[in-house]
This record gives C-alpha cells, structure tokens and sequence, in this order.
C-alpha cells in the first residue's frame, strides 16, 4: 500500500487474519489441552521406567506384580498419548482448513469487486499463486507455527521440570548448552532462510514461466520456438533444482549438527552421571531417565526452529494478502441513499460524454477533454487509428474506469450515481476476443442464469443466425465447451455473444472491434446479427473495417484522444478530411492485387 510501512502493513495483516481465526477460539483451547495430555503421557513414561529400575530391578525387591501394574501403566500412557495427539491433529487442522477455506472464498469475492486498474497491475498468474499458495502458507501457519510452538515450548518446558525434579545439578550442567544451541540457530537461521527463500523465488519464476508458455503455445508452434523455449525452460528448472538442492543441504546439515550435540549431550551426560551413579551419589534409574530426556530435548528445539521458515513465509503471503484485502475498488458503488435508480421501461438511452479527461497513469493524459453525444436509439460509429483512444471511451461507459473529470451520462444522470448492476444491465458490451467459459453453450448465452428460460436462449441463438451451426453439433445446444470455447471458430464465439445480448436485452449496446478478427463471410453473418440486434437500442459500434459502420446515423472520427470529425459517411467524405484520408487508404487495400506470372506471361487474378 501506497504510504504505508511493510510492517504497519504485517500487522495490520496479521491482525484481519486473527480475525478470521477468531471463531474458532474454543478448538485452539481444546487443541492446548489435547496437547498437553498427549505430552505428559509421553513424558512420564520414561519416569515410570525409572521407578521400575530404581525400586524393583536394582533393589531386587519381589513382587513382579508390581511390575506387572507399571508396565500397564506405561501401555496406558502410550495409549492415552496416541488418542490425543489424534484428536489435536484433527482439531488442528479443521481449525486450519477452516479459516483458510474462508479466506480463500472472501479473497475470491474481493477480488471479483475490483476494478480493472487493479487487473492492470496485478497479472493473473501471481492472483493464482495469492489464491492458492499464499492462502496455504497461512494454513500452515495455524496449523505448523501454532502448533509447534504450543507443542514444543510446552514439551522443552516439562522436560526441564522433569529433568530438575530427578536431579537438579545435572539438570543445571545440561542448561548449559543453551547458549551453544543458540549460537549454531542463529547461525544456521540465516543460511536456512535464504536457500528456502530462493528456492521458493525459483519455484514461482518457473511456475510463471510454465504459465506464459502455456497460454502462448500457438504462437511459439507457429514460430517454431519450441526447442528455444525448452531451453528456456531447462535453465529455470536447472535453476531451481539447484536451489532446492541447496535448501536440502543446509536442513539436513542443521539438523545432523544438531544431532550431533544431542549426541554429545547424551555423552556428557553417561560420563558425569555414570560417574556420579558409581560413586552412589545418583541412582542408575535417574540416569537412565535423564538419557531419555535429554534425547527429546532436542527434538521440539529442532522442529521450532524448522517452523522459523513457515514463519518467514507466512510474513511475505500476510503482507501480500493484506495488500490486496486492504485495495478497495477505484470504482465505487454510489451512496445507497444518493444512488439513482432509472426504470428500464422508461429509459430512452441517451449517452452524453461531457468533456471527458481520463488517463490510467497521472501524467499521461489518454482522453482530452472530449465531448460525444447519442440520441436514444442512434447508431454510432466510431473509428480511428490504434492507441487513439477508443476502447478507453467504451471503458468509461461501462466502468471499467471512471473518468479523471469530466463526466458520463445516460438519460441525463451520472453514471456514477447509478448502481453497477443497473449499469451494467443497461449497457451490453461485446469485445473483440469473446470471452466463454466451460459449460455447454445454452449456459454460456444465458451465463449460468436459471431464470432464464432455455427456450428464450435458444431463440435468442436463432435470432442471431447461430443455430445453423449449433444445430450440427452432436449435442447440440448442450455441447460443452472446453476452456473459452477453443474448439469454436471466432466468428462462432461472437455470435454466441451477441445471443446473450439478445437474451439480456440491453438499452445501449456496445461493440468494440467485434469484427476484427473475422473474415469477411463471417463478418457478414455478425452485420446481419448485428442489424437484429441492434433495433431500438442505442448503439456504439468501434470498428476496425470502416465498411462496417458506412450505414451508420453518424461516424465519430477519434484521433489522440479526441473526437476530431463527426457526421454520416457521405459528409465527412464530403469534408475530404482525416477520414475521407481513412477512407481512401482502405479502399486501396482492398484492390484486387494483380500477378503476373513472369515465367509463362499470363496474368492471374487472385
Ligand atoms: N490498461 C491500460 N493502462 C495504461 N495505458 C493504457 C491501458 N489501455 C490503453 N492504454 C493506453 O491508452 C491509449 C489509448 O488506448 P485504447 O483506448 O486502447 O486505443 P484504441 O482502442 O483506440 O486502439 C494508448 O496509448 C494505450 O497505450
Ligand atoms: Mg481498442
């Protein structure tokens, strides 16, 4: 966030985040309780091993049975450490899943709000990785952080009040190792933190790299960059093994350090304590206890430094959760009590755009001061050259933006007073590239909408001239379209959009290069579509082609961001401007070129 500190940022992240575990506070007590149980159990077992050693063994006192009654004990204990550990991994993780699972829904609905400056600056891949792998980190938070920092701070503390309460000298020579404990952590903290981080950093950059390549497979067949990008792949797979590779080693060399110092603990220990048990001054029991302690000393220290890393992680995916969650829409719903509701049957559908600035980025204007006008019911085309401004125009009418001053209006009210879902009913757009998703194509006309009869769906697809085709398919209107509909050709997925037009029946419509990809028969199937659909309604029609909108009431002429002519065909060819420049340029390239084949002399029209 803009002005704001990384770490105001964390906390306010960790904050909302306690929030979500919030409701379930009573399983993190059960959970501290399971815990508990479960470590004593485990913990007085080596205490019980020693009583038998110490009172029966050595002694030579009778009573097997005694033994007998311990040993049960002992089985008790494992028992009832099993049973708990259960349950506490069980709670744990449904505490864990839980909040997660709620996260990642409310983060999914966040970010369906936003507007589209915010997909501008955030590429669909890393809203992926904040979905999925970030929303896990904090599951393992909960689930790993907590966990072993309630299982192994309490476990580190009953084994030194074990340890004290057989011997409290040897117990205080054991202590003493702390501070080397320390020293090797912090050393190896360092050197651990780093490889994880740059294995995690060489895992994302591969995960991307895999993404892009993916989704620009066609291209990199066509042009046959097949082993270049393999290359490419190799280097950042190698890149990654490596680091991994390197992760691997500094966590085992840590762990076999710290193996060794138990070792050595355990040493030390057998060499005073045997000393002290031949002398007579400690009972062999008590040493052998000590042993197992000592053994189980090293493992929670062990595992709460190997969760320092979750912990890292958890730092990085809070902050950039929370940059997220804290990003509030540019484009805001009007105040519900200054919202302005229009009733559709008595809408007319004028668009005034009234001396619009916009630009995405302060300091670089788009749009300057432009003025446009339709009447209810006009048909209005808009042409001009790339990057002059005319899919930012549509965009403010349709709040993909909002202005930067200026102002849009329909029937003479602001958009912005108006409710998005009002909006966006008024106003249908239909893009260049339609966007489909996985479902059959009856769902896409109607977008998953039940209330919208299948019959009405499929007259809409009539009336647009898509059923020739739909009705050749072996299913038919149930046929399932796999990820954007790739097995339909373009011309076929736009008549799928201007169906749902047709079923949405919106006042103003809106076509943005909706031809540009086609070729000319199938544009001539979306022109004729286009004449149904665009009966009675407002109509603005971006095109790429000028034959496409000759027949228009009236042309708008863009050129860097402002209307710079304006009026029907005949007039501005009439007024041998920049358009009847547009104009003659086409027609140019649309002359039958002419070969000539030089070997044989004819010539061949193609
Ligand atoms: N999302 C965006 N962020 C920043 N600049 C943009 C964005 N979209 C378009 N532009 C810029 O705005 C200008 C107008 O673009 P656009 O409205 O798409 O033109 P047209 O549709 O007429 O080809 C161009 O200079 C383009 O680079
Ligand atoms: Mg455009």
């Amino acid at each position: 966030m803009p002005g704001k500190s990384g770490k105001s940022n964390r906390r306010d992240g960790f904050r909302a985040l306690l929030a979500y575990a919030a409701p379930y506070k009573r399983t993190f007590v059960a959970v501290v309780f399971c815990s508990l149980f479960a470590l004593s159990a485990d913990l007085l077992q080596p205490y019980l091993i020693k009583t038998v050693i110490d009172e029966k063994l050595l002694t030579g006192s009778h009573g097997i049975s005694r033994i007998f009654v311990i040993g049960g004990l002992y089985l008790l204990l494992a028992i009832i450490a099993l049973i708990f550990t259960y349950l506490q991994l069980n709670l744990l993780q449904r505490a864990g899943q839980g909040i997660v699972a709620t996260l990642r829904n409310d983060l999914f609905r966040h970010i369906t709000r936003q507007s589209m400056a915010f997909f501008d600056r955030h590429p669909s891949g890393s809203l992926v990785t904040n979905e999925s792998s970030d929303t896990e980190t904090i599951n393992q938070f909960f689930t790993g952080v907590l966990q072993s920092l309630v299982k192994d701070g309490l476990s580190l503390f009953l084994i030194v009040g074990f340890m004290f309460a057989l011997d409290a000298q040897l117990a205080l020579y054991c202590l003493l190792l702390f501070p080397i404990i320390l020293c090797i952590t912090i050393l190896f903290r360092r050197m651990l933190r780093e490889s994880y981080k740059a294995s995690r950093s060489r895992l994302s950059r591969l995960i991307a790299f895999l993404a892009e390549n993916l989704a620009g497979m066609g291209l990199i067949q066509t042009f046959h960059q097949e082993k270049e990008q393999t290359d490419r792949f190799r280097e950042h797979n190698h890149l990654y093994r490596r680091a991994t590779l390197k992760e691997v080693r500094s966590t085992v060399l840590f762990n076999r350090s710290f193996d060794v110092l138990g070792n050595l603990t355990v040493a030390f220990v057998v060499w005073a304590g045997g000393e002290a048990v031949l002398k007579q001054r400690l009972e062999f029991g008590v040493l052998y206890a000590f042993i197992a302690y000592i053994r189980q000393f090293f493992q929670p220290i062990n595992s709460i430094t190997q969760q320092w890393n979750t912990l890292q992680s958890t730092f990085v995916s809070v902050e950039r959760l929370w940059a997220i969650f804290s990003r509030e829409p540019d484009v805001q719903e009007p105040a519900a009590e200054s919202a302005v509701r229009i009733e559709e049957d008595g809408m007319k559908g004028r668009i005034d755009f009234d001396a619009i600035h916009f630009s995405y980025q302060p300091g670089t204007e788009v749009l300057h001061g432009l003025d446009l006008h339709l009447d209810p019911g006009e048909f209005v085309g808009i042409v001009g050259e790339t990057g002059a401004g005319k899919s930012s125009l549509v965009g403010l009418l349709t709040r993909f933006y909002d202005v930067t001053s200026g102002s849009v209006r329909i029937d003479g009210t602001d958009i912005r007073m108006l409710p998005q879902t009002d909006l966006h009913r008024f106003v249908g757009l239909v893009q260049q590239e339609p966007f489909l998703f996985s479902g059959s194509i009856i769902d896409n006309v109607r977008l998953f909408r039940p209330d919208i009869a299948r019959e009405e769906a499929e007259e809409a697809c009539r009336l647009v001239g898509a059923d020739r085709w739909i009705s050749r398919l072996k299913h038919g209107y149930d046929t399932l379209l796999s990820e954007r509909g790739s097995g339909l050709s373009a011309g076929e997925r736009q008549l799928i959009s201007f169906a749902r037009i047709v079923v949405f029946k919106p006042r103003i419509l809106i076509l943005d290069e909706a031809t540009a990809n086609l070729d000319s028969h199938t544009e001539k199937m979306i022109q004729q579509a286009l004449g149904v659909v665009s009966v009675g309604r407002t109509t603005l029609v971006i095109a790429h082609r000028l034959s496409t909108i000759q027949k228009a009431d009236r042309i708008a002429v863009m050129r860097d961001g402002r209307i710079a002519e304006s009026g029907t065909h005949k007039a501005l060819l009439a007024l041998n401007g920049y358009y009847a420049g547009l104009y003659r340029h086409s027609q140019r390239g649309k002359q039958e070129p002419v070969y000539h084949n030089l070997d044989s002399g004819e010539e061949i029209s193609r």
